[in-house]
């Protein structure tokens, strides 16, 4: 019978691959996601955090396949969203009430605002430790990383960190660990890493840093999504300090929106202005271009350009959602510009700029608004932003 993969020594990850999903609460998962959790046997049998509550069953079957699940003494909560904790309440309900659920302060309080039920809560903050004889769990507390309850476990003399959705990635697939996959997962980790963790990166840059003081060895790093970092955990560590200090890299990013493509062309002689500079440029129509798959190019991006026609005085709305979700990710270090055509108002350049100066961007133009259609004059001018954008760029990333 097919038994859950054994990650470690008495250690199994029992956790569900969620195949279809296609939209994570508005993150685009073209290959599905998985939710993790962990079995740790031993003299107690631990089960650190579940699954989204419509996978609960299949993880008990995962479970089932190793051990009765009512042999399971303990649950370590290490984030109470949903994707995590919609199991507990079926876990708690076969293996029994009594049984110990181990959180953050603030688990504990969100995991009774989310289920109404009073489970047996032990609360734990950072430099805790539970002995279950042969082994030793430590806590540390991971506040806004990404939710306030967040918390990483760490497995002591197995040097396995179990770090919740840090370091994850949405990806369902048949490779489960680093070694099997190599570099293909390290686009998932990095867009995960711009639509989940890039609002809190200072908060990010400080937990790597406290880690590295404490000289806390790590021998594995265990997710709550994606694969399993076993050869090489330093390397997603790594790629989390460059993604956290946001220093901007030689490329800038285009997005558009259009309505009779007279922003399109802007936009497509904004991009060639770039390349003439030989700056790498993606060039982003956000009716093609899902809000997700946008922010993980403007990660990493020197400079990014919006295009926005004016329609009722505003912005575009497609381009209201992506700046919207834009902002709210907080992306620093960045240079901006604004264009767009018109045809009596064009107020969406101004409106952008707004944006811009919201969002601490360095706006090194104040834009360029065309009415109607542009003409070679107009096509021109685009052009030369895109130039000002490339020489500025290489001057400054
Ligand atoms: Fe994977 Fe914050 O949940």
């Amino acid at each position: 019978m097919y038994k859950p993969l054994e990650v470690a020594k008495d250690i199994y990850s029992v956790g569900c691959r969620d195949w279809d999903i296609r939209d994570f609460h508005g993150y685009s998962t073209y290959e599905g996601t998985t939710y993790n959790a962990f079995l740790v046997l031993g003299e107690k049998n631990v089960l650190v955090d579940t699954v989204k509550k419509d996978f609960a069953d299949e993880m008990l079957s995962n479970i089932s396949r190793i051990i009765d699940p009512t042999d399971i003494d303990i649950v370590i909560s290490n984030h109470t969203e949903m994707d995590h904790s919609g199991g507990i309440p079926r876990v708690m309900h076969v293996i029994g009430k009594d049984k110990p659920v181990y959180c953050s302060k603030m688990g504990k309080k969100n995991l009774e605002s989310h289920f109404n039920q009073e489970f047996n809560f032990q609360v734990v903050g950072t430099g805790d430790e539970l002995s279950t004889g042969d082994r030793t769990f430590s806590f540390l507390e991971t506040k806004m990383l990404h939710w306030p309850d967040s918390m990483f476990t760490y497995l002591k003399d197995e040097a396995i960190l179990f770090s919740s959705d840090a370091f994850g990635q949405h990806f369902a697939g048949d490779m489960f660990f680093d070694d099997e996959i190599g570099d293909e997962i390290m686009p998932h980790a990095r867009k995960y890493y711009a639509n989940i963790l890039l609002h809190f990166s200072s908060k990010v840059q400080a937990l790597i840093q406290d880690v590295t003081k404490m000289g806390l060895k790590i021998d594995m790093i265990c997710p709550d999504h994606g694969i399993i970092w076993r050869k090489d955990p330093a390397k997603i560590i790594q790629a989390y300090d460059k993604w956290s200090r946001q220093e901007p890299s030689k490329k800038a990013v285009v997005i558009f929106d259009s309505m009779w493509n007279s922003t399109t062309k802007m936009a497509r002689a904004i991009t060639s202005g770039i390349e003439a500079e030989q700056v790498n440029v993606r060039l982003m129509n956000t009716r093609k271009w899902h809000r997700s798959d946008i922010m993980t190019e403007v990660l990493e991006a020197g400079a990014m350009l919006v295009g926005s026609p004016t329609l009722n005085n505003n912005i575009f709305p497609v381009i209201a959602d992506v700046m919207t979700y834009i902002k709210g990710l907080r992306p620093q270090n960045k240079m901006a510009a604004a264009f767009g055509s018109y045809g009596w108002s064009g107020e969406a350049v101004k409106i952008l700029n707004k944006e811009f100066e919201a969002m601490k961007l360095d706006i090194i133009d104040e834009g360029i608004k065309v009415q109607y259609v542009p003409d070679n004059d107009d096509i021109q001018r685009c052009f030369d932003l895109g130039v000002k954008v490339g020489q500025e760029i290489k001057k400054r990333c």
